[in-house]
């Protein structure tokens, strides 16, 4: 297997308390297992010294190595990998140790080289091929030169260049708990009689619901139930009075409730999470929007937005486009961050610069977020996690309120940032009075019923099932749309690559003809969404062409009588509003994906090659 350099996803979690750390660090990686699960470690004080098991291979593996609990192991952390530098190897799995000092780390070392070179001169030898172990050298480096921990853990980490949220346990100090962070996700959970930290709220969810952000570059010290936390420039203290959060999510909400997968557990969330999104903010879409104008009242109104994301978040901005220039009729751009952080965008006054991710850590995201603001744009942050990176750099933010989504591949995030951004439509094409009361009320009516529609359209989970069944051995998937919709063949597309591995392309459906119909021959699965509207019989002659070259139609459709005898299969679905239809379509394609990969046997929540949230570049 080739490891892409700079491809970063690994899961730490650490705890400090009184009962014995092994158990809840072992529940805790599991829950971070979708983040990274080629290799996984676990490290803890045992009242003489520190105790490290790893292994290659997943969580379950680990288990059948580690000791039984005791509660002298009060202190550990433990660490689930996804491998960069170095392949998946016992060796080369986390915790990583050098004379005393023990580390897990998520994200990557960039200068680790130079490091290693001057360490190796100093007569360090290094285990493994990983750019985390130069940390627990460096860090012993300076305790030999003297300095006292903290002081020597800063001195290290000043060192680095990159990205790292690290765990650290010093043998010197047994009941110290270490944790610094610089561009990787770390939230620091407050127990009433224990402290933890992890890569992400579902870790450590069952034990608390009272959480911390470290900022970017501070280090965190927990000692005997005292949390401490200081710039790790200038070493002040930095108070976190005020600073946490209550997060009301139940442990169960992070667990499959009954479903086989995660990701079919959150499609079936999403009318919950949609009602959630939507909320109290629809009864007055003005006054919400107001609350961003008020904000951005200190310049000239928004003029323009440029929408800017990646993967399925990049197709809820292309649906946002459609929503907000239809209703509000404000230009917006639409760009993908790896481009767009790059091609030296234009940001005119009124500029709202908009970052659309369910995770806040997509690297790309953040860095063209960070781009836009330098450029001197206002930004917003449509966002799932409260507290993450966008968020807290962000000028505005506008929570989707999704829930945890643990399954690799976006489902009811995806639908809760549609909801997000047609709020955004609404409330800004009221205040630009491009919508009349009458108009406006429709629209907000019918937005409120999408959660019962899309709920309808989930009762067709077993007949989706069934067509997945006859359509599991295809090589390859051909989408189609158009207008509104378009961008769902592409999300369509990309949820049964993610899933199932199979090739498939999404087009605007009026693009076939000027290629990808030569793809078309006998039995090429063709997914059309074709919605009764006013492009309807566009997508019906679409319909013809692909059947005219013999391909098999499946169509997604609110008119089944119509393209009865004309597509292959139908998936009729509930009838909305124009703007509206893309909640309902998207969710046969997702279901679709979902299972096909079961029935392939694919590991539909960990899919090979992916992360749930990539937060390097
Ligand atoms: C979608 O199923 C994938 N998980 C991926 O394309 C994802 O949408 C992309 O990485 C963006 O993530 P974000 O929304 O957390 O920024």
């Amino acid at each position: 297997m080739r490891f892409t350099e700079g491809f970063t996803m690994c899961g730490i979690v650490g705890y400090i308390g009184k009962s014995s750390s092994l158990q809840l660090l072992v529940d805790g990686l599991k829950r971070l297992e979708y983040r990274g699960y080629d290799s996984a470690g676990i490290a803890f004080q045992n009242g003489k010294g520190v105790e490290v098991y790893k292994i290659k291979g997943k969580l379950k593996d680990l288990q059948q190595i580690l000791p039984d609990p005791s509660p002298a192991f009060s202190v550990g952390l433990g660490h689930t990998r996804w491998a960069t530098h170095g392949a998946p190897s016992t060796v080369n799995a986390h915790p990583h140790r050098a004379e005393g000092i023990t580390v897990v780390h998520n994200g990557i070392i960039e200068n680790y080289r130079e490091i290693r070179a001057h360490l190796e001169a100093d007569g360090h030898h290094f285990l493994s091929e990983t750019d985390t172990e130069v940390v627990p050298h460096l860090i012993s480096k300076y305790l030999k030169e003297g300095l006292p921990i903290r002081k020597a853990i800063r001195s290290a980490v000043r060192q680095l260049k990159g990205t790292y949220a690290l765990g650290i346990l010093s043998d010197g100090d047994p009941n110290t708990l270490f944790t610094v962070r610089k561009g990787s996700p770390l939230v620091i959970g407050i127990g009433s009689e224990a402290f933890y930290f992890a890569s992400d709220i579902p870790a450590i969810l069952p034990y608390t619901r009272r959480f911390l952000y470290l900022d970017d570059e501070q280090i965190c010290t927990i000692e005997d139930s005292n949390l401490d936390i200081r710039d790790l420039e200038s070493d002040a203290v930095i108070s976190y009075e005020g600073k946490t959060v209550e997060i009301d999510w139940t442990p169960d909400l992070a667990e499959k409730c009954g479903h086989d997968y995660f990701m079919h557990k959150e499609i079936f969330e999403q009318p919950q999470a949609l009602r959630a999104t939507i909320g109290e903010r629809l009864n007055d879409p003005l006054g919400f929007v107001t609350d961003l104008r008020i904000y951005l009242q200190r310049r000239s109104d928004v003029q323009k937005l440029h929408i800017v994301s990646c993967g399925t978040s990049y197709h809820a901005a292309l649906i946002g486009k459609y929503m907000i220039e239809r209703i509000a009729r404000v230009p917006v751009t639409v760009d993908i961050s790896s481009e767009y952080r790059y091609r030296n965008p234009i940001i005119e006054n009124g500029t709202l610069f908009v970052a659309i991710t369910q995770s806040g850590e997509t690297a790309d995201t953040l860095a063209a977020q960070r781009e836009a603001e330098r450029r001197g744009a206002r930004t917003l942050s449509i966002c799932n996690v409260v507290g993450s990176t966008s968020t807290r750099e962000a000028n505005v933010v506008l929570y989707t309120r999704s829930g945890p989504e643990i399954g690799v591949a976006s489902t009811k995030t995806f639908t809760s940032q549609m909801a997000a951004l047609c709020l955004l439509a609404l409330g800004m094409a009221i205040g630009k009075n491009c919508l009349n009361r009458q108009e406006a009320e429709t629209l907000q009516e019918q937005f409120r019923e999408l959660p019962d529609l899309m709920e309808k359209t989930l009762s067709m989970d077993a007949q989706i099932r069934t067509l997945a069944g006859s359509l599991m051995e295809a090589k390859d998937f051909l989408y189609l749309a158009r207008g509104i919709n378009y961008p769902l063949a592409l999300e369509g597309a990309l949820k049964l690559k993610e899933i199932s591995y199979i090739h498939a392309e999404g087009y605007p459906a009026g693009e076939m003809k000027h290629g990808p119909i030569a793809l078309i021959d006998k039995g090429l699965p063709v997914v059309v969404i074709a919605p009764s509207n006013d492009l309807f019989d566009k997508v019906f002659s679409n319909i013809e062409e692909v059947k005219a070259r013999g391909g098999r139609v499946i169509a997604v459709t609110d008119a089944p009588d119509v393209l009865k005898g004309k597509a292959d299969d139908i998936v009729p679905v509930p009838s909305t509003h124009p703007l509206f239809t893309p909640f309902i379509n998207v969710i046969p394609l997702q279901l679709l994906a979902y299972h096909i990969g079961v029935l392939r046997n694919c590991d539909v929540d960990q899919p090979r090659n992916l992360a749930k949230s990539v937060t390097v570049e």
